[in-house]
């Protein structure tokens, strides 16, 4: 039987992560979800900066406006966030220790200004039960933070790993 994939993304600053996440699923036909908090950020960049990085020392879990699926459709998940503050950005924390994950595939992908930190291994750390495979962590710039350093070449190689 086919593998059943679905694509889960967070994007909030600039649409990095939405970006990838739809090239994805262009290229799988793979079924695609958003992720959202309840109460939106706002504010200037320097605000979401200083609020995120309270949020993320302190492990905050921000209601999301759907934070449960049904995991049984799917056999893979393909999971997207933009890296806040050296791990995952804040909802999806929310969204992956909502679910229980045992016996599934989970292939992560960040999105960061060049700074990973150590936002893969928080993913897998909340992630228990499940296998994780091919793992990509794709670059932007710092200052813009829209601009892609990433090659493109290298992505789409990434992508066609996942067809
Ligand atoms: C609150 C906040 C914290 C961030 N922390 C980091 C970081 O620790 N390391 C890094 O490389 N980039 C960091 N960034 C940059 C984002 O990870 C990067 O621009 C990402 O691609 C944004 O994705 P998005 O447009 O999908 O939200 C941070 C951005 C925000 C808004």
């Amino acid at each position: 039987m086919k593998e059943r994939t679905l694509i889960v993304y967070y994007s909030q600053a600039v649409g990095n992560t939405k970006k990838i996440a739809e090239k994805i699923q262009r290229a799988t036909g793979a079924d695609i979800f958003k992720i959202d908090t309840v109460i939106p950020y706002e504010g200037t960049s320097e605000e979401l900066t200083t609020q995120g990085q309270q949020e993320v020392d302190r492990c905050y879990k921000p209601e999301l406006k759907v934070s449960h699926i049904n995991l049984d459709m799917y056999d893979r998940f393909i999971i997207g966030t933009p890296v806040w503050w050296y791990s995952m950005a804040p909802a999806m924390r929310t969204f992956l220790a909502s679910n229980d994950w045992t016996g599934k595939t989970i292939v992560p992908f960040i999105t960061s200004g060049g700074s990973p930190g150590h936002a893969i291994d928080d993913i897998k750390n909340i992630c228990r039960g499940a296998v994780f495979e091919k793992d990509k962590s794709i670059q932007f710039d710092s200052i813009e933070l829209n601009e892609q350093i990433t090659t493109d070449e290298e992505i789409e190689k990434w992508i066609l790993s996942l067809i």
